[in-house]
Formats: C-alpha cells, sequence, structure tokens
C-alpha cells in the first residue's frame, strides 16, 4: 500500500473552528480518519515555515511515499524558501488549498509554490486533501 504524506502550514491547527464559513466545521482529524481509509497517511502540521521545511527534507528522499500532499496556508502566497524546498526535493509534492484562492483577496491568488508542484487542487474544502492523495497514488 503506498504512503502519503500530508503537510499543513499555519493556522490550519484551527480546522473546525477557524472562519467556519470559509473552511467548514469539520476538524483534520475527521478529515484523516477518512484518508486512512485510501492510503496510508503520516500527517505533520507546523506554524512554523523553517519545520515546514525541515519536514519537506525529512521525508523528501524517501522512496516509500508516493509524494506529499501539501497546504503551506499563507506560506503559499509569501514562502520562496518552502518552493525552494519542493524543487530540492524527489518526491512528487501536490499543492492543496481547503477554499478556492482565485475566488478570493487578490493577494491569495498569487502562490510561490505552483511552479514547483506537480499540480494544484483548490476550493472543495477538506475533500481537497482526499483529492490530492488520489492523485498521487494514481486512483
Ligand atoms: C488556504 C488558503 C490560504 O490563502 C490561507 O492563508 C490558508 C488556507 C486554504 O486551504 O484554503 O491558511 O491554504
Amino acid at each position: 500500500m503506498s504512503k502519503v504524506l500530508i503537510i499543513n502550514g499555519p493556522n490550519l491547527n484551527l480546522l473546525g473552528k477557524r472562519e467556519p464559513e470559509i473552511y467548514g466545521h469539520e476538524t483534520m482529524e475527521d478529515c484523516l480518519m477518512r484518508l486512512s481509509k485510501i492510503c496510508e497517511i503520516d500527517y505533520f502540521q507546523s506554524n512554523h515555515e523553517g519545520a515546514i521545511i525541515d519536514e519537506l527534507h525529512r521525508v523528501g528522499f524517501n522512496k516509500s511515499y508516493a509524494g506529499i500532499v501539501l497546504n503551506a496556508g499563507a506560506y503559499t502566497h509569501t514562502s520562496l524558501a518552502i518552493a525552494d524546498a519542493i524543487k530540492a526535493i524527489g518526491l512528487p509534492v501536490v499543492e492543496v488549498h481547503i477554499s478556492n484562492v482565485h475566488s478570493r483577496e487578490e493577494i491569495r491568488h498569487r502562490s510561490l509554490i505552483s511552479p514547483v508542484c506537480k499540480g494544484v487542487i483548490a476550493g472543495f474544502g477538506l475533500d481537497s486533501y482526499r483529492l490530492g492523495v488520489e492523485a498521487l497514488i494514481g486512483k
């Protein structure tokens, strides 16, 4: 069975409580429970840019993973350092967003990480993570 690492960036530890009109009422734990029926899932969340980069480096050359699903949160729009880390590693990374970032404020339309990701999924609520996982394992 393939393994996928999901990385969530800043403020995504508050899913279920944070702006539910945008991000919904479900917690990440609910979502992970569902995803674990599809394939083996590892999960990492941090509010810190460097910690996300360390995690990308830690797993990024480990061939037992099919790839990484990354919701970099607001770092999507600002972090050249995370983009460089994605470019440096060997595993494919799928960029995901819960909300449709293109229907929101203009600053959210720009992603520094999209050009170095395998693909982008946005706007399907927490189902964006499932679509990202399935894209990586080829379902
Ligand atoms: C987000 C969109 C980002 O613009 C925002 O900063 C987030 C969450 C999403 O999943 O929709 O924290 O990545």
